[in-house]
C-alpha cells in the first residue's frame, strides 16, 4: 500500500495503472493478437523456411513486421508480468475469498494457458533457443509415458522434424491462445461491468512504453536452430521461460510435481484460508417495488429479478439475492429508493438490506453521533470498511459513521445528515476510485453525487458541504488533513447551514 501511494503521487490516483491490471492484461492480449495476425499472415510456416522469413520480418521489413514481432513479444511479457501482480494484489487485498473464489480460481488455469501461448511461440521461430526448448518440453511430457514412442525423439537427428509437426506446433500457437481467451471471458462471469479497457491515458502510455522499447531493443532471433548441434548459450525470456531452468535444475519428474501442487495449492486456497463470511443481502418484499435498481448496480450480478411472487397489484417484478453471489457489500440498499432515512417508525426497513449492518443501524448511528459532538461546527464522515480508520478520526467536532461499502447508503443520507441530524459538513472517505474492494461502490457515488446515477444527490443540497476523500489505511495523513482543511473552511466561512435553510431542507427532503 505504501509503494502504491508512491505510484499514485507519480499517475494520479485516477491514472495509476495497478488499479487496472486485470484490464491491462486484456489490453495486451489484444496487442498480441493484433500482431500476431500480422507476423502469421506475413510469415512462411515451413520448417526449413520459417527462420528466413522471421529474419526477413525482422531486418528488411523492421519498420512493420519488426515493429510488430517486438510488439508481440513484450505485450506478451507485459501480460505475465500485469497477471502476476494482478494475482498477488487480489490476494493481498483479500478480495478472492469465499463468494469470490470464481474468479480466483479460474485465473489459475489462465497462468498455464497464458506460459504455454508464450513458450509454443518462441518455438515456431526455430532458432537455437526453440530446439532447446522444444527437446525439453518434449522430454518433460515424455516423463509421463503417454506416447508409444518419445516425441523428444523428433528432433534428435537431421531432417527429422517435418513440416507437419511444424505446422502442428503453430496450429497449438493459434488454439492456446483462443482457449485463453475463453478462460479469461469465464473469470468475468461473476463480475458485472468489469472493466476489460483501462482508462485511455494508461492504455496510451502502456502502448509508448512497448513501442520504445520495440524501437530501442527490437526483438531478434537466435542463430538457426541445427540438430548437430547442442546450443549453448541462449538468452532467455525470464518472463515464460523461466521454467527450462528449472527443469533442468530439478529433473522431469520434480518438475511435475511442482506444477501439480502449484495449481491444487492455489486453485483451493479461497477455500483452506479462512475468513469472516458476512451475511448475504435480503429482500423485503413488502418494501421492493421490484425497480430493478439494486439489480443494475450490483457489482457480482447477485441480484436478478423475477416475476412478482406476491401477486402485489401494481409491481411486476420482484428482485431476489442470489446468496452464492452477494459479497454482502450493500450496494442494493445504497440503490433502493425505499432506503429514504426520512421514512417514520423507530426501525428503517427497505427493500434490500444487509443482515449484518443495516440501514436502520446506520440511522441510528449517525443520530448517535450528531449527538455526542459538542464543538462549533458539526462534521461527520461516511466510510467503509476498507478505507481509513475511522474510529481515529473522532473528536468533538467529528463523528463517524462506518457501513459496509460507500456506495450502502443513499444520497438521501446525505440529505438527511445535513439537515434533521443538523451535521454542518460531511466527508465521504473510501477506497480509492478504481480500486474500491466492492468494485463499484466509488464509482456508484461519485455518479450519485454528480447527478448520472440514479438515486442522485439532488442540486438543492449545498455541494460545499460535502468533500470526498479517497484515500487507502495507509493514509491517514492524508484523510486527517483533508477532514482539517474541510472543518476550517466550515468553521472560517461559516459555512454552517442555518436554521432557515435547515428548514429548506426539510421541505425538500419531505417531496
Ligand atoms: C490474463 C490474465 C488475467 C486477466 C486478463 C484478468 C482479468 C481480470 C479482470 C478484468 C478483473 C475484473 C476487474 C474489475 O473490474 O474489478 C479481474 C478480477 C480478478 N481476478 Fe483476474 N485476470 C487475469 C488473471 C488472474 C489470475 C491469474 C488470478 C488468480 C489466480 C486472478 C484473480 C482475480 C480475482 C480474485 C479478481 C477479483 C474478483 C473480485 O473482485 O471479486 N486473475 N481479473
Amino acid at each position: 500500500m505504501y509503494f502504491e501511494g508512491l505510484l499514485d503521487a507519480i499517475f494520479g490516483q485516477r491514472f495509476n495503472p495497478v488499479y487496472h491490471l486485470g484490464a491491462l492484461c486484456w489490453f495486451f492480449y489484444w496487442i498480441v493478437s493484433i500482431t500476431g495476425i500480422y507476423l502469421f499472415l506475413v510469415f512462411d510456416t515451413g520448417v526449413n523456411v520459417v527462420y528466413d522469413s522471421i529474419e526477413w520480418l525482422t531486418h528488411d521489413q523492421w519498420w512493420l513486421g519488426g515493429i510488430a514481432r517486438s510488439l508481440h513479444r513484450y505485450a506478451s511479457d507485459a501480460m505475465v508480468f500485469a497477471m502476476l501482480i494482478h494475482m498477488l494484489r487480489e490476494f493481498a487485498l483479500d478480495r478472492y475469498h469465499g463468494v469470490r473464489w470464481f474468479a480466483w480460481f479460474t485465473g489459475v488455469p489462465i497462468i498455464w494457458l497464458l506460459l504455454t501461448s508464450g513458450i509454443t511461440g518462441y518455438w515456431l521461430v526455430w532458432d537455437e533457443l526453440a530446439q532447446y526448448m522444444a527437446i525439453a518440453s518434449f522430454e518433460w511430457l515424455d516423463w509421463l509415458s503417454i506416447f508409444s514412442e518419445p516425441i523428444a525423439n523428433n528432433f534428435l537427428r537431421e531432417g527429422s522434424l517435418g513440416d507437419r509437426f511444424f505446422t502442428l506446433l503453430i496450429f497449438i500457437h493459434i488454439f492456446v491462445p483462443l482457449a485463453l481467451l475463453f478462460v479469461m471471458w469465464i473469470h468475468l462471469l461473476r463480475m458485472a461491468r468489469a472493466e476489460i479497457n483501462p482508462p485511455k491515458a494508461i492504455a496510451w502510455g502502456a502502448f509508448g512504453l512497448l513501442m520504445v522499447l520495440s524501437l530501442v531493443f527490437p526483438a531478434v532471433s537466435h542463430p538457426p536452430a541445427d540438430l548437430s548441434k547442442v546450443p549453448v548459450v541462449l538468452n532467455l525470456d525470464w518472463w515464460y521461460l523461466f521454467v527450462y531452468p528449472a527443469l533442468d535444475w530439478m529433473g522431469a519428474g520434480a518438475m511435475w510435481a511442482t506444477a501439480i501442487i502449484f495449481s491444487v495449492v492455489l486453485s483451493i486456497m479461497p477455500f483452506i484460508i479462512p475468513h469472516r463470511a458476512p451475511t448475504p443481502a435480503v429482500v423485503n418484499l413488502d418494501n421492493c417495488n421490484g425497480c430493478g435498481r439494486c439489480f443494475e448496480d450490483c457489482p457480482f450480478g447477485a441480484v436478478t429479478m423475477q416475476p412478482r411472487t406476491d401477486g402485489h397489484p401494481s409491481y411486476e417484478f420482484e428482485a431476489i439475492v442470489k446468496e452464492s453471489f452477494c459479497t454482502a457489500c450493500g450496494t442494493c440498499s445504497g440503490a433502493c429508493p425505499s432506503s429514504s432515512p426520512y421514512r417514520r417508525g423507530e426501525e428503517l426497513i427497505t427493500g434490500i438490506d444487509l443482515p449484518d449492518v443495516p440501514l436502520t443501524a446506520v440511522r441510528a448511528r449517525l443520530n448517535a453521533e450528531a449527538k455526542r459532538l459538542t464543538g462549533d461546527v458539526k462534521i461527520v464522515v461516511f466510510g467503509c470498511e476498507f478505507g481509513g480508520a475511522l474510529k481515529e478520526l473522532e473528536s468533538d467536532v467529528v463523528g463517524t459513521v462506518q457501513m459496509s461499502c460507500i456506495a450502502q447508503v443513499p444520497p438521501a443520507f446525505i440529505e438527511y445528515a445535513l439537515s434533521r441530524a443538523g451535521f454542518d459538513g460531511l466527508v465521504l472517505s473510501a477506497c480509492r476510485p478504481g480500486d474500491c474492494y466492492h468494485r463499484l461502490g466509488v464509482h456508484w457515488t461519485e455518479e450519485r453525487l454528480t447527478g448520472y446515477r440514479d438515486p442522485y444527490l439532488r442540486p438543492k443540497i449545498p455541494r460545499d458541504a460535502i468533500r470526498v476523500s479517497w484515500a487507502r489505511p495507509t493514509e491517514m495523513g492524508k484523510i486527517r488533513r483533508e477532514l482539517g482543511e474541510f472543518v476550517q473552511d466550515v468553521t472560517n466561512s461559516k459555512k454552517k447551514l442555518t436554521h432557515d435553510s435547515r428548514v429548506e431542507l426539510e421541505s425538500v427532503a419531505g417531496e
